[in-house]
Parts: structure tokens; sequence; C-alpha cells
């Protein structure tokens, strides 16, 4: 193996050990940073997300409150617990985990107060992403990658970053964030996705790759030009007859065969996982610092 290993267990702790800190803070000031969780249905990844979120969060001593509603539950049930929790004034984080089954995601996430989407999917925060104020939240998953480079000592100015994938969990706000101008960022962006031409060849241009399309092992090592930072966002189920749960997770990058090639890579797991969590609690912790400023 030539690639060197970005530990994302080991520099999401540190974001943890940072953000336990601002908790024992707040905490001196007789706050108690909150978070409410809703889930809905019984998607299994959907349980195991919210669940280590909820464990993590108690770790460092964030209060949480996980609501769960059935699979049918309507708009009007859901955007009313939402309001209730908006209104709340010990409650600082709001996060409704996709997917959302039957209730269009933009309603959802548009019903969020800005100061406690701490998953910074509302309008206004993404707004404020593309426009570089820094005074909103940004999406977890690609705010945690950005943290992964930053930490990792790796230079992104200039860098041809490309972006397989175009979603608004990550893949559109991966791009924001990498062409901001900001010296953690100022990367040249490319995304690429499903209806794109010759990906490949673009792939291989790419001195950063952020694989984020959910397509198992996609990135092989013929498209990762040597010595590329790779970064694996994927989760994929595929079967597994040798497991008990007869599936295993691949993430979107042939690992044992990109490792030769480039020069840093995310393990999966181990990698950008952690660091959604990470971010999550950062940005629960400083929207409870906001409100009671
Ligand atoms: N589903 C997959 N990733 C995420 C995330 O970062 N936040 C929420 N709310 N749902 C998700």
């Amino acid at each position: 193996m030539s690639a060197q290993l970005i530990d994302g267990k080991k520099i999401a702790a540190q974001i943890h050990g940072e953000t336990a800190q601002k908790v024992q803070q707040l905490k001196a000031r007789g706050i108690q940073p909150c978070i409410v969780f809703m889930r809905i249905g019984d998607d299994p990844a959907s349980r195991a997300y919210v669940g280590m979120k909820d464990k993590k969060a108690h770790e460092l001593g964030i209060k949480t409150d996980t609501k769960i509603f059935p699979a049918g539950t309507t708009p009007d049930t859901l955007l009313a617990a939402i309001r209730a929790a908006n209104a709340d004034r010990d409650v600082h984080g709001i996060l409704v985990q996709a997917p959302i089954p039957g209730i269009p995601q933009d309603l959802v996430f548009g019903a969020i107060s800005p100061d406690k989407d701490v998953d910074g999917f509302h309008p206004v925060n993404f707004g404020k992403l593309l426009l570089g104020d820094q005074s909103g939240f940004r999406p977890c998953t690609p705010a945690g990658v950005q943290e992964l480079l930053i930490r990792s000592g790796i230079p992104t100015k200039g860098a041809n970053a490309v972006i397989l994938g175009r979603g608004n969990i990550v893949g559109k706000p991966m791009a924001a964030i990498l062409c901001q101008k900001d010296a953690a960022a100022d990367a040249t962006v490319t995304i690429v996705h499903s209806r794109s031409r010759n990906i490949p060849a673009i792939v291989r241009q790419a001195d950063i790759i952020i694989a984020a399309m959910g397509f198992a092992e996609y990135v092989k090592a013929d498209m990762v030009k040597p010595g590329a930072v790779v970064m694996d966002v994927g989760v994929n189920r595929v079967e597994d007859t040798a497991s008990a749960k007869g599936y295993k997770l691949v993430g979107d990058v042939a690992f044992d065969e990109v490792k030769e090639i480039a020069g840093h890579i995310t393990p999966n797991p181990g990698g950008v996982g952690p660091m959604t969590i990470a971010l999550l609690m950062a940005n629960t912790v400083s929207a409870a610092e906001k409100q009671t400023r």
C-alpha cells in the first residue's frame, strides 16, 4: 500500500474533545446544549445513524430528545413538531434524518428555524454557504471532508477537485465549500454525475477526488492519478453471503486497488463517516452559543 491513510476516527475524536470543552463552558453559564432528532418510518440505516448521533451527544454532555414518527405520518404532524421545537428556547438544534418517506424534503428542511438548522439544509444556510457568508451552518458531511483535508495538511489552493455526485446532502454543498475564496478552499471544482460524459478521464485529472454518488466501488485504480487524495463518502449495501446479515457495507471507492495508487485515502468505514457526527456536534454547540449570547 502506498497511500497514507486519513484517520477520520482520530481527527473526529480531536474535534469532539474541542466540542466537549465548549459544552463545559456553556454549562458553567447554566446552559445545557440540546438537540432534537426526528426520524420517520423504520429505515434501519436511519435508525442506526440517529442512534450513533444520540450516543455521541450524550458522551459530550449534550442533551437530546429523539422523536420517532411512524411511516405515513402527515406533513402537518411533522411540521407541527418542528414548529414546537423551533419555539422551545431550551432546544438549540433540530435534525430530521433523511430519507423522509412521503414528505417533500424541502418542505421539512425549510420549516426548521435557520438558527437551529444544525444540518445546514435550510435555504438560508445553503444560500449563505454559496455566498461565502460564514454566519450560517454548513452541511456536516462536506464540512467534515474539508476538515479532514485541513487537519491532514492537504493543500487545496488551486488544486483540481473532482466531486462525484450532485446531491443536496454532499455533492452540491461540497462544491460550494471548495470553490470559496478561502485559504482552506480555493480549489478548481468539477462535479460529475450520472449524465456526465467521460467520467474516468475527468476524474484522472483530479488532485482531490471526492466520491459521493452512491455507487459501490465505482472509483477504480485506473481513474486515479498517482498521488491523488481520495475521499470516500459512499455507504452502499452489497450482497455478502459470507456475512450473517447477508450484506456488507462498501464505499464508492474500490479501496484495495485505489490505495496502491493514491497519495492519501480515507478508509471506509472510519474515514468520512465519523466526521459527519463530529461536525454535527460542533454545529449544535455553536447553535447553543449563538442563541444564548
Ligand atoms: N441522511 C444522510 N445524511 C444525512 C445528514 O447529514 N443529515 C440528515 N438529516 N439526514 C441525512
